[in-house]
């Protein structure tokens, strides 16, 4: 687009209301997409002992001190009810060659489990072997966010392995 394109569609108030119609509502998200991430997986146990593992790009760091980072889990996510205020979990920061573990965690449903290589981290929480960082946390709080929660993990213990990380940008995943 050029420069006098963009300046009429802003200028012109061209805009996109994101709470309006089923297509606004895809347009939102669409939009979000442009936002280049990287890629984590969120892995913890439920009460149970079993593992529990998903796909995550919404990480962000919080606080450095304290240690705080967050992230948002979907309503609809079957693991929602794993990440409790107190419960422990680790961030997995993909890296550039963990594509088919970001599709494998992005799956409802299923053993995700199988196969996969695994560190034992703090309280028997599943890390994911070959990752670029990792961040032991626990759950320092939650609060509902629209169709989603946002979750504050206090960050226990990091380790810095230093890889290439794993991109997700415009629904695609990506290296550089
Ligand atoms: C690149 C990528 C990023 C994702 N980011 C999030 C996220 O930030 N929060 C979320 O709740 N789901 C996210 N998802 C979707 C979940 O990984 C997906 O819904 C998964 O099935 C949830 O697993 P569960 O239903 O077993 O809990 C993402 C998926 C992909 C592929």
């Amino acid at each position: 687009m050029s420069d006098a394109q963009e300046e009429l569609l802003i200028e012109g108030r061209a805009g996109i209301d994101p709470g309006g119609s089923e297509e606004a509502r895809r347009a939102f998200r669409d939009t979000l997409g442009h936002f280049a991430t990287g890629v984590t997986c969120m892995t913890s146990r439920t009460e149970r002992g079993d593992p529990v593992g998903i796909t995550v790009s919404s990480f962000n760091s919080l606080s450095l001190d304290p240690p705080l980072i967050l992230w948002s889990i979907a309503n609809s996510s079957v693991s929602f009810a794993c990440f409790q205020v107190g419960r422990p979990f680790a961030v997995n920061v993909l890296s550039a060659e963990q594509e088919s573990l970001a599709r494998n965690f992005a799956r409802t449903g299923g053993d995700k489990f199988a196969g996969i290589d695994l560190h034992t981290g703090l309280e028997g929480v599943p890390l994911l072997a070959g990752c670029v960082v990792y961040f032991e946390c626990a759950v320092e709080a939650r609060y509902p966010g629209g169709d989603h929660d946002i979750i504050v993990g206090r960050v226990r213990r990091i380790f810095n392995i230093g890889k290439h990380p794993l991109l997700f940008h415009v629904g695609a995943l990506r290296t550089f």
